[in-house]
């Protein structure tokens, strides 16, 4: 079958197969990539119309006990000036979030040993509390069932925890030893059963990523059927062991996020920060292939450098108002529109 033909069979039946997934992967040239994004989004644009749902990420503590190797915010990178924010700080953040029109908070950290469950499950409910029509979002790593239910209980209404790759194998080639592929697939399972709307994710070109590997990611993503997915470049960090591996591609990226669309009709879909970050307009393009959700940084100006994943991170020296008002201009300009609603996954 031909490439467009995988196309428009994945829009009529939402599945392909291994082999058919590498194929799109490794044959696809401009002409199929903009008629995937042609695709995607009218099928985005039949769902969310224009409306492209704005989240407020706070980026809370960058210490972190892993040591991911592509991240630059790994344990081993001595380089990194580390911080943690309080909970008046988080809060403050989300008030300022909200008075800017956002009504989903999402808290990311390092896996911080000193935000436990407990700890974070006061902070959750204390911004419920607040502002209980929002939604609260949270992307704190790997924890236990337990944890995981404090932290539904105290009201947090979704979770982010990119699975990274579907490859065992390749996962045991991004991380150290002492991280599990079983307990990551597991903790998502967890966050299913508890009640949270669920984000996966990968990164595209991550070091030693196949086709083959890619296309487990896809096959994964329409098993588990993510409300969320959280894709992007993998783009190396100075200080990490991939320092000298090359970035993702972008046209590659763009070509996985329509495709995730077309799978997955209703998931919400960021244009990521590391997609602006590799190509000037990369989130736009993300928008115009399928994308519909973006996350500017509410983090406090002065953080902002310190939460570096990789290098080139845009935004950290704009303040958060600042990235608000581009953020509006950019989808004005390409017909789209923020809208200030929780977005909350339906089918
Ligand atoms: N390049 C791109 N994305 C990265 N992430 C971590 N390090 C990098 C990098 N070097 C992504 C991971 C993680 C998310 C928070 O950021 O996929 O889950
Ligand atoms: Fe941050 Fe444009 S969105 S500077």
């Amino acid at each position: 079958m031909d490439n467009r033909s995988l196309i428009d069979r994945l829009k009529d039946t939402h599945s392909l197969e291994r082999e058919q997934w590498i194929q799109l992967i490794d044959t696809f040239t401009d002409a199929d990539r903009e008629y995937a994004a042609d695709t995607a989004r009218a099928v985005a644009q039949g769902i969310f119309g224009h409306d492209i749902y704005i989240r407020g990420i706070i980026e809370f503590s960058n210490i972190c006990r892993n040591d991911c190797l592509y991240c630059g915010i790994r344990r081993s990178n001595t380089s990194a000036e580390r911080y943690r924010l309080d909970e008046d700080e988080i809060i403050s953040c989300c008030d300022a979030g909200r008075r800017m029109g956002f009504m989903t908070f999402v808290l990311q950290c390092g896996e911080d040993g000193a935000y436990p469950a407990q700890r974070l499950a006061a902070l959750v409910q204390r911004i419920k509390e607040r502002h209980p029509d929002c939604a609260v979002t949270l992307s704190a790593g790997e924890m236990e069932y337990a944890d995981y239910k404090l932290l539904r209980e105290a009201g947090a209404d979704r979770y982010l925890l990119r699975h990274e790759t579907a490859s065992e194998e390749h996962y045991k080639r991004l991380h150290p030893a002492s991280m599990s592929f079983s307990h990551r697939m597991k903790c998502l399972e967890d966050l299913r059963e508890l009640g949270f709307q669920v984000g996966a994710g990968m990164m595209i070109g991550s070091p030693y990523q196949t086709s083959g590997d890619l296309a487990e990611d896809m096959l994964f993503l329409g098993r588990f059927r993510p409300h969320m997915i959280g894709i992007g470049p993998f783009i190396p960090h100075k200080d990490t062991p991939f320092a000298d591996m090359p970035a993702g591609s972008y046209e590659l990226t763009l070509f996985i996020l329509s495709l995730c669309r077309i799978m997955l009709p209703h998931v919400l879909l960021p244009a990521t920060t590391a997609l602006g970050t590799i190509r000037p307009g990369g989130r736009e393009q993300g928008v115009l292939a399928g994308a519909n959700v973006i996350m500017p940084n509410l983090s406090p100006d002065e953080v902002k450098k310190k939460y570096m994943l990789y290098d080139n991170k845009i935004c950290t020296d704009e303040s958060s108002d600042k990235c608000v008002r581009c953020i509006d201009l950019r989808l004005e300009r390409i017909g789209y529109r923020p809208v200030s609603a929780r977005g909350d996954y339906h089918v």
